[in-house]
Protein backbone atom coordinates (compact mmCIF):
# COMPACT_ATOMS: atom_id res chain seq x y z
CA UNK A 1 0.00 0.00 0.00
CA UNK A 2 1.34 4.01 -1.21
CA UNK A 3 -0.01 5.42 1.83
CA UNK A 4 -0.87 5.30 5.55
CA UNK A 5 -3.97 3.42 6.76
CA UNK A 6 -4.94 6.56 8.81
CA UNK A 7 -4.66 8.47 6.41
CA UNK A 8 -6.86 6.61 3.86
CA UNK A 9 -9.26 6.62 6.53
CA UNK A 10 -9.53 10.23 6.62
CA UNK A 11 -12.61 11.91 4.65
CA UNK A 12 -10.88 15.20 2.78
CA UNK A 13 -11.79 18.18 3.23
CA UNK A 14 -15.56 18.53 2.84
CA UNK A 15 -15.82 22.11 1.57
CA UNK A 16 -13.68 22.57 -1.44
CA UNK A 17 -16.04 21.50 -4.15
CA UNK A 18 -18.71 23.49 -2.91
CA UNK A 19 -16.11 26.46 -2.65
CA UNK A 20 -14.76 25.89 -6.17
CA UNK A 21 -18.59 25.69 -7.44
CA UNK A 22 -18.50 29.37 -6.03
CA UNK A 23 -16.05 30.55 -7.32
CA UNK A 24 -16.57 29.34 -10.31
CA UNK A 25 -20.13 31.32 -10.93
CA UNK A 26 -18.54 34.66 -9.50
CA UNK A 27 -16.41 34.05 -12.22
CA UNK A 28 -19.09 33.63 -14.55
CA UNK A 29 -20.28 37.39 -13.51
CA UNK A 30 -23.05 36.04 -11.11
CA UNK A 31 -24.17 37.69 -7.89
CA UNK A 32 -23.15 34.77 -5.11
CA UNK A 33 -23.64 35.13 -1.55
CA UNK A 34 -21.30 33.54 0.60
CA UNK A 35 -22.93 31.87 3.25
CA UNK A 36 -20.84 29.06 3.34
CA UNK A 37 -17.17 29.78 4.84
CA UNK A 38 -16.67 29.99 8.37
CA UNK A 39 -14.64 33.46 7.56
CA UNK A 40 -15.40 37.40 8.27
CA UNK A 41 -14.60 40.46 6.26
CA UNK A 42 -13.94 43.28 8.53
CA UNK A 43 -10.52 44.98 9.06
CA UNK A 44 -7.92 43.51 11.46
CA UNK A 45 -6.78 45.66 14.12
CA UNK A 46 -4.84 49.27 13.11
CA UNK A 47 -2.37 48.67 15.68
CA UNK A 48 -1.71 45.61 13.83
CA UNK A 49 -1.66 46.32 10.31
CA UNK A 50 0.55 49.55 11.43
CA UNK A 51 3.07 47.40 13.14
CA UNK A 52 3.28 44.88 10.40
CA UNK A 53 4.63 47.99 8.03
CA UNK A 54 7.11 48.81 10.71
CA UNK A 55 8.23 45.20 10.84
CA UNK A 56 9.05 45.32 7.15
CA UNK A 57 10.50 49.32 7.31
CA UNK A 58 12.85 47.88 9.98
CA UNK A 59 16.57 47.53 10.36
CA UNK A 60 16.08 44.69 12.44
CA UNK A 61 16.48 41.58 10.08
CA UNK A 62 15.84 39.37 13.18
CA UNK A 63 11.99 39.96 13.02
CA UNK A 64 11.99 37.69 9.57
CA UNK A 65 13.71 34.77 11.56
CA UNK A 66 12.55 32.29 13.74
CA UNK A 67 10.63 32.93 17.18
CA UNK A 68 11.49 30.18 19.79
CA UNK A 69 9.28 27.33 19.47
CA UNK A 70 6.55 28.71 22.14
CA UNK A 71 6.67 31.72 20.90
CA UNK A 72 8.03 35.50 21.31
CA UNK A 73 7.71 35.94 25.19
CA UNK A 74 6.57 39.35 25.35
CA UNK A 75 3.75 38.05 22.96
CA UNK A 76 3.19 35.01 25.60
CA UNK A 77 3.22 37.72 28.12
CA UNK A 78 0.53 40.05 26.30
CA UNK A 79 -1.86 36.93 25.86
CA UNK A 80 -1.66 35.68 29.75
CA UNK A 81 -2.87 39.48 30.38
CA UNK A 82 -5.50 38.57 27.45
CA UNK A 83 -6.55 35.55 28.72
CA UNK A 84 -7.09 36.60 32.40
CA UNK A 85 -9.41 39.40 30.89
CA UNK A 86 -11.23 37.54 28.03
CA UNK A 87 -11.48 33.68 29.12
CA UNK A 88 -11.10 34.62 32.98
CA UNK A 89 -8.14 32.34 34.62
CA UNK A 90 -4.27 33.07 35.17
CA UNK A 91 -1.78 30.98 33.07
CA UNK A 92 1.83 31.13 33.42
CA UNK A 93 3.48 32.84 30.51
CA UNK A 94 6.44 30.61 30.53
CA UNK A 95 5.50 27.29 31.04
CA UNK A 96 1.99 26.91 30.36
CA UNK A 97 1.37 28.74 27.28
CA UNK A 98 2.74 27.95 23.35
CA UNK A 99 1.97 30.57 20.33
CA UNK A 100 0.08 28.28 17.84
CA UNK A 101 -0.62 29.22 13.92
CA UNK A 102 -4.36 29.41 14.41
CA UNK A 103 -6.55 27.30 16.56
CA UNK A 104 -6.73 24.08 14.03
CA UNK A 105 -2.76 23.56 14.55
CA UNK A 106 -3.28 24.01 18.34
CA UNK A 107 -6.16 21.25 18.06
CA UNK A 108 -3.73 19.08 15.88
CA UNK A 109 -1.41 19.73 18.25
CA UNK A 110 -3.58 18.61 21.27
CA UNK A 111 -5.11 15.37 20.01
CA UNK A 112 -1.22 14.26 18.57
CA UNK A 113 -0.61 14.57 22.34
CA UNK A 114 -3.65 12.46 23.60
CA UNK A 115 -4.61 10.17 20.89
CA UNK A 116 -2.88 6.90 19.87
CA UNK A 117 -4.90 3.66 17.50
CA UNK A 118 -8.05 2.80 18.52
CA UNK A 119 -8.62 5.46 21.09
CA UNK A 120 -11.81 7.27 21.85
CA UNK A 121 -12.71 11.20 21.73
CA UNK A 122 -15.81 12.51 22.41
CA UNK A 123 -17.26 15.10 19.92
CA UNK A 124 -20.22 17.20 20.01
CA UNK A 125 -22.53 16.65 17.42
CA UNK A 126 -22.75 18.73 15.09
CA UNK A 127 -19.41 18.79 15.03
CA UNK A 128 -16.51 21.10 13.65
CA UNK A 129 -15.51 18.55 11.16
CA UNK A 130 -11.59 19.48 11.38
CA UNK A 131 -11.83 17.99 15.05
CA UNK A 132 -13.14 14.71 13.46
CA UNK A 133 -10.52 14.56 10.61
CA UNK A 134 -7.38 14.84 13.06
CA UNK A 135 -9.28 12.57 15.15
CA UNK A 136 -9.07 10.24 12.33
CA UNK A 137 -5.36 11.08 11.28
CA UNK A 138 -4.57 9.97 14.49
CA UNK A 139 -6.56 6.44 14.38
CA UNK A 140 -8.25 6.79 16.86
CA UNK A 141 -12.21 6.64 17.10
CA UNK A 142 -14.37 9.46 17.54
CA UNK A 143 -17.74 9.01 19.78
CA UNK A 144 -20.15 11.65 19.15
CA UNK A 145 -23.07 12.94 21.37
CA UNK A 146 -25.87 14.81 19.49
CA UNK A 147 -27.18 18.18 20.78
CA UNK A 148 -30.67 18.52 19.56
CA UNK A 149 -31.89 22.29 18.06
CA UNK A 150 -34.56 21.56 20.86
CA UNK A 151 -31.88 21.88 23.52
CA UNK A 152 -30.18 24.95 22.28
CA UNK A 153 -27.66 22.60 20.49
CA UNK A 154 -26.68 21.83 23.73
CA UNK A 155 -26.17 18.26 24.88
CA UNK A 156 -27.37 16.32 28.18
CA UNK A 157 -24.65 16.06 30.16
CA UNK A 158 -25.16 12.57 31.32
CA UNK A 159 -24.90 11.46 27.43
CA UNK A 160 -22.20 12.92 27.46
CA UNK A 161 -20.99 10.80 30.46
CA UNK A 162 -23.18 7.93 28.67
CA UNK A 163 -20.46 7.75 25.58
CA UNK A 164 -17.57 7.53 28.20
CA UNK A 165 -15.63 3.84 27.81
CA UNK A 166 -12.33 3.08 29.31
CA UNK A 167 -10.70 4.15 25.98
CA UNK A 168 -11.90 7.58 26.15
CA UNK A 169 -8.90 9.81 26.38
CA UNK A 170 -10.46 13.34 25.44
CA UNK A 171 -13.54 14.95 25.28
CA UNK A 172 -13.53 17.79 22.79
CA UNK A 173 -15.95 20.52 23.55
CA UNK A 174 -16.49 24.31 20.88
CA UNK A 175 -18.02 27.25 22.95
CA UNK A 176 -19.85 28.92 21.43
CA UNK A 177 -20.24 26.36 18.71
CA UNK A 178 -19.29 25.69 15.45
CA UNK A 179 -21.19 25.15 13.12
CA UNK A 180 -24.28 25.14 15.24
CA UNK A 181 -23.97 29.12 17.12
CA UNK A 182 -24.84 27.24 20.44
CA UNK A 183 -23.11 29.01 23.35
CA UNK A 184 -23.25 26.60 26.13
CA UNK A 185 -25.21 28.42 29.23
CA UNK A 186 -22.91 29.05 32.04
CA UNK A 187 -24.79 27.18 34.55
CA UNK A 188 -24.54 24.23 31.83
CA UNK A 189 -20.55 24.44 31.52
CA UNK A 190 -20.30 24.60 35.71
CA UNK A 191 -22.79 21.36 35.84
CA UNK A 192 -20.58 19.75 32.86
CA UNK A 193 -17.64 20.51 35.55
CA UNK A 194 -19.05 19.04 38.61
CA UNK A 195 -20.22 16.01 36.80
CA UNK A 196 -16.95 15.06 35.10
CA UNK A 197 -14.51 15.40 38.02
CA UNK A 198 -17.13 12.69 39.63
CA UNK A 199 -16.89 10.31 37.25
CA UNK A 200 -14.78 7.43 37.61
CA UNK A 201 -12.29 7.46 34.52
CA UNK A 202 -11.97 11.16 34.65
CA UNK A 203 -8.08 10.96 35.69
CA UNK A 204 -7.64 9.39 32.65
CA UNK A 205 -9.39 11.74 30.14
CA UNK A 206 -8.70 15.16 29.17
CA UNK A 207 -11.10 18.04 27.83
CA UNK A 208 -9.91 19.99 25.52
CA UNK A 209 -11.72 23.47 25.21
CA UNK A 210 -12.04 25.19 21.52
CA UNK A 211 -12.94 29.16 22.18
CA UNK A 212 -12.06 30.07 18.97
CA UNK A 213 -15.21 32.11 18.95
CA UNK A 214 -14.98 33.12 23.08
CA UNK A 215 -14.67 36.94 21.97
CA UNK A 216 -17.80 36.15 19.85
CA UNK A 217 -21.38 36.00 22.09
CA UNK A 218 -24.26 37.86 22.07
CA UNK A 219 -25.90 37.62 24.90
CA UNK A 220 -24.46 38.24 28.41
CA UNK A 221 -20.42 38.56 28.88
CA UNK A 222 -17.86 36.37 27.81
CA UNK A 223 -18.37 32.25 28.01
CA UNK A 224 -17.40 30.32 30.75
CA UNK A 225 -14.07 28.83 30.77
CA UNK A 226 -13.46 25.25 32.16
CA UNK A 227 -10.20 26.42 32.51
CA UNK A 228 -11.81 28.53 35.31
CA UNK A 229 -11.76 25.75 37.76
CA UNK A 230 -9.82 24.89 40.02
CA UNK A 231 -10.05 21.06 39.62
CA UNK A 232 -10.62 21.00 35.84
CA UNK A 233 -7.88 23.31 34.57
CA UNK A 234 -5.29 20.43 35.65
CA UNK A 235 -6.51 18.48 32.73
CA UNK A 236 -7.82 20.95 30.18
CA UNK A 237 -6.56 22.40 27.57
CA UNK A 238 -7.96 25.52 26.03
CA UNK A 239 -7.21 27.20 22.65
CA UNK A 240 -8.19 30.03 20.40
CA UNK A 241 -7.41 32.46 17.71
CA UNK A 242 -7.61 36.05 16.63
CA UNK A 243 -8.71 34.17 12.87
CA UNK A 244 -12.52 35.61 13.20
CA UNK A 245 -12.00 37.73 16.57
CA UNK A 246 -9.43 39.97 14.93
CA UNK A 247 -9.78 39.27 11.68
CA UNK A 248 -6.30 37.55 11.20
CA UNK A 249 -7.15 34.35 9.64
CA UNK A 250 -4.41 34.44 6.90
CA UNK A 251 -1.66 35.26 9.60
CA UNK A 252 -2.21 32.42 11.44
CA UNK A 253 -2.35 33.49 14.76
CA UNK A 254 -3.42 31.25 17.81
CA UNK A 255 -2.64 29.66 21.19
CA UNK A 256 -2.67 26.61 23.30
CA UNK A 257 -2.53 27.14 27.09
CA UNK A 258 -2.42 24.04 29.19
CA UNK A 259 -0.61 22.58 32.71
CA UNK A 260 3.27 22.46 31.78
CA UNK A 261 3.69 18.87 31.69
CA UNK A 262 1.36 18.47 28.82
CA UNK A 263 2.86 22.06 27.13
CA UNK A 264 6.09 20.41 27.31
CA UNK A 265 4.86 17.25 25.32
CA UNK A 266 2.99 19.80 22.67
CA UNK A 267 6.69 21.35 21.75
CA UNK A 268 7.50 18.09 20.32
CA UNK A 269 4.95 18.62 17.49
CA UNK A 270 5.39 22.51 17.57
CA UNK A 271 9.23 22.05 16.55
CA UNK A 272 9.05 19.09 14.38
CA UNK A 273 6.00 20.71 12.46
CA UNK A 274 5.93 24.48 12.06
CA UNK A 275 8.64 25.41 14.80
CA UNK A 276 6.80 28.45 15.65
CA UNK A 277 3.99 30.53 14.08
CA UNK A 278 5.07 33.88 12.08
CA UNK A 279 7.19 35.89 14.04
CA UNK A 280 6.81 39.13 12.17
CA UNK A 281 2.72 38.41 12.65
CA UNK A 282 3.77 37.47 16.75
CA UNK A 283 5.08 40.48 16.92
CA UNK A 284 2.38 43.04 15.72
CA UNK A 285 0.41 40.75 18.06
CA UNK A 286 1.80 41.74 20.61
CA UNK A 287 1.74 45.30 20.21
CA UNK A 288 -1.95 45.14 19.24
CA UNK A 289 -2.83 43.25 22.92
CA UNK A 290 -1.06 45.73 24.48
CA UNK A 291 -3.40 48.11 23.47
CA UNK A 292 -5.94 47.01 25.67
CA UNK A 293 -8.48 49.56 25.71
CA UNK A 294 -8.29 49.24 21.72
CA UNK A 295 -8.94 45.71 21.40
CA UNK A 296 -11.64 45.83 23.34
CA UNK A 297 -13.30 48.30 21.97
CA UNK A 298 -12.20 46.73 18.20
CA UNK A 299 -14.22 43.60 20.04
CA UNK A 300 -17.29 45.59 21.50
CA UNK A 301 -17.99 46.87 17.58
CA UNK A 302 -17.30 43.47 15.62
CA UNK A 303 -19.66 41.29 18.19
CA UNK A 304 -22.41 44.26 17.87
CA UNK A 305 -21.91 44.26 14.02
CA UNK A 306 -21.92 40.29 13.55
CA UNK A 307 -25.12 40.71 15.83
CA UNK A 308 -26.62 42.68 13.06
CA UNK A 309 -25.46 40.47 10.48
CA UNK A 310 -27.13 37.84 12.39
CA UNK A 311 -30.44 39.56 12.65
CA UNK A 312 -30.45 40.26 9.08
CA UNK A 313 -29.87 37.26 7.83
CA UNK A 314 -32.53 34.87 9.97
CA UNK A 315 -35.12 37.70 10.42
CA UNK A 316 -37.10 36.27 7.16
CA UNK A 317 -36.35 32.89 8.04
CA UNK A 318 -38.04 33.23 11.69
CA UNK A 319 -40.58 35.15 9.55
CA UNK A 320 -41.43 31.99 7.36
CA UNK A 321 -41.65 29.86 9.88
CA UNK A 322 -40.97 26.76 8.04
CA UNK A 323 -37.62 26.52 9.16
CA UNK A 324 -36.10 25.28 12.59
CA UNK A 325 -34.29 28.24 13.69
CA UNK A 326 -32.40 28.20 17.01
CA UNK A 327 -30.61 32.02 17.40
CA UNK A 328 -27.27 31.50 17.60
CA UNK A 329 -26.05 32.83 20.70
CA UNK A 330 -22.45 33.18 19.40
CA UNK A 331 -19.94 31.87 16.62
CA UNK A 332 -21.11 33.52 13.53
CA UNK A 333 -23.31 30.04 11.99
CA UNK A 334 -26.89 29.67 12.29
CA UNK A 335 -27.40 25.55 12.00
CA UNK A 336 -31.05 25.56 10.22
CA UNK A 337 -33.55 22.51 9.97
CA UNK A 338 -35.35 22.39 6.17
CA UNK A 339 -39.46 21.48 6.71
CA UNK A 340 -40.59 17.69 5.66
CA UNK A 341 -37.91 15.47 4.66
CA UNK A 342 -36.23 17.62 2.35
CA UNK A 343 -32.64 16.59 1.71
CA UNK A 344 -30.18 19.39 2.89
CA UNK A 345 -27.21 18.40 0.06
CA UNK A 346 -28.78 18.34 -3.31
CA UNK A 347 -31.46 21.55 -1.70
CA UNK A 348 -28.02 23.40 -1.16
CA UNK A 349 -26.63 22.70 -4.29
CA UNK A 350 -29.65 23.70 -6.51
CA UNK A 351 -29.92 27.40 -4.38
CA UNK A 352 -26.38 27.81 -5.41
CA UNK A 353 -26.93 27.26 -9.31
CA UNK A 354 -30.16 29.23 -9.14
CA UNK A 355 -30.19 31.66 -6.43
CA UNK A 356 -26.08 32.23 -6.26
CA UNK A 357 -26.75 31.29 -2.22
CA UNK A 358 -23.75 29.35 -1.32
CA UNK A 359 -24.77 27.30 2.09
CA UNK A 360 -23.40 24.30 4.07
CA UNK A 361 -25.26 21.17 3.56
CA UNK A 362 -25.50 19.66 7.41
CA UNK A 363 -24.30 16.13 7.02
CA UNK A 364 -20.76 16.94 6.74
CA UNK A 365 -21.10 18.29 10.46
CA UNK A 366 -23.08 14.54 11.47
CA UNK A 367 -24.56 11.89 9.55
CA UNK A 368 -28.13 13.03 11.36
CA UNK A 369 -28.31 16.14 10.07
CA UNK A 370 -29.27 15.65 6.51
CA UNK A 371 -31.79 17.83 6.68
CA UNK A 372 -29.77 21.18 8.06
CA UNK A 373 -27.93 23.60 6.42
CA UNK A 374 -25.16 25.43 8.16
CA UNK A 375 -25.34 29.17 7.31
CA UNK A 376 -22.51 31.81 7.89
CA UNK A 377 -23.20 35.49 8.73
CA UNK A 378 -19.15 36.60 9.17
CA UNK A 379 -19.34 38.29 5.37
CA UNK A 380 -21.71 40.48 3.84
CA UNK A 381 -23.38 43.62 4.48
CA UNK A 382 -26.75 43.62 6.92
CA UNK A 383 -28.58 43.91 2.99
CA UNK A 384 -27.08 41.18 1.21
CA UNK A 385 -27.48 38.77 4.12
CA UNK A 386 -31.13 39.61 4.30
CA UNK A 387 -31.51 39.29 0.41
CA UNK A 388 -29.69 35.81 0.47
CA UNK A 389 -32.22 34.98 3.44
CA UNK A 390 -34.96 36.09 1.15
CA UNK A 391 -33.77 33.75 -2.05
CA UNK A 392 -33.50 30.72 0.71
CA UNK A 393 -36.83 31.22 1.74
CA UNK A 394 -38.12 31.70 -2.48
CA UNK A 395 -36.34 28.48 -3.20
CA UNK A 396 -38.24 26.68 -0.04
CA UNK A 397 -41.76 28.27 -1.77
CA UNK A 398 -40.18 26.53 -5.09
CA UNK A 399 -39.39 23.50 -4.46
CA UNK A 400 -42.22 22.73 -1.95
C1 LIG B 1 -14.26 25.76 16.10
C2 LIG B 1 -13.08 26.14 15.28
N1 LIG B 1 -11.86 25.82 15.71
C3 LIG B 1 -10.77 26.13 15.00
C4 LIG B 1 -10.88 26.80 13.80
C5 LIG B 1 -9.65 27.09 13.03
O1 LIG B 1 -9.24 28.39 13.19
P1 LIG B 1 -7.79 28.89 12.83
O2 LIG B 1 -7.93 29.73 11.62
O3 LIG B 1 -7.40 29.70 14.01
O4 LIG B 1 -6.93 27.72 12.63
C6 LIG B 1 -12.13 27.17 13.30
C7 LIG B 1 -12.25 27.84 12.01
O5 LIG B 1 -13.27 27.91 11.39
C8 LIG B 1 -13.25 26.82 14.07
O6 LIG B 1 -14.49 27.12 13.64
Amino acid sequence: MDFAERILQTDPPPLTSLMKRAARLRAEGRRVFQLGQAAVDYHPPATFLRSIVEVCQSKDLSLHGYAPDPGLPELRNALSDYIARSFRFEVDPERELIVTPGANHAAYTALSVLLGPEDEAILISPYYFNHLMTVTLMGARAKTVSASPNHGYTPRIDSILDAWTPRTRVLVLVNPSNPSGARYPDDWVRELGKAIVRDPHWSDVWLLSDQTYQEIFFDGGYPLSPGEFDDIRPRTVTLSSFSKSYALAGWRLGFMTAPSNFIDEALKIQDSSVICAAKAAQWALARTLGQEEDSRRYSDEKRALLARRRDALLDPLIKDRRLNVHMPGGACFAFVGLPGDIDADPFSWDLMERHGVVTVPGYHFGPEWKQFLRLSFGTGSENELNEASQRIVDFLTETT
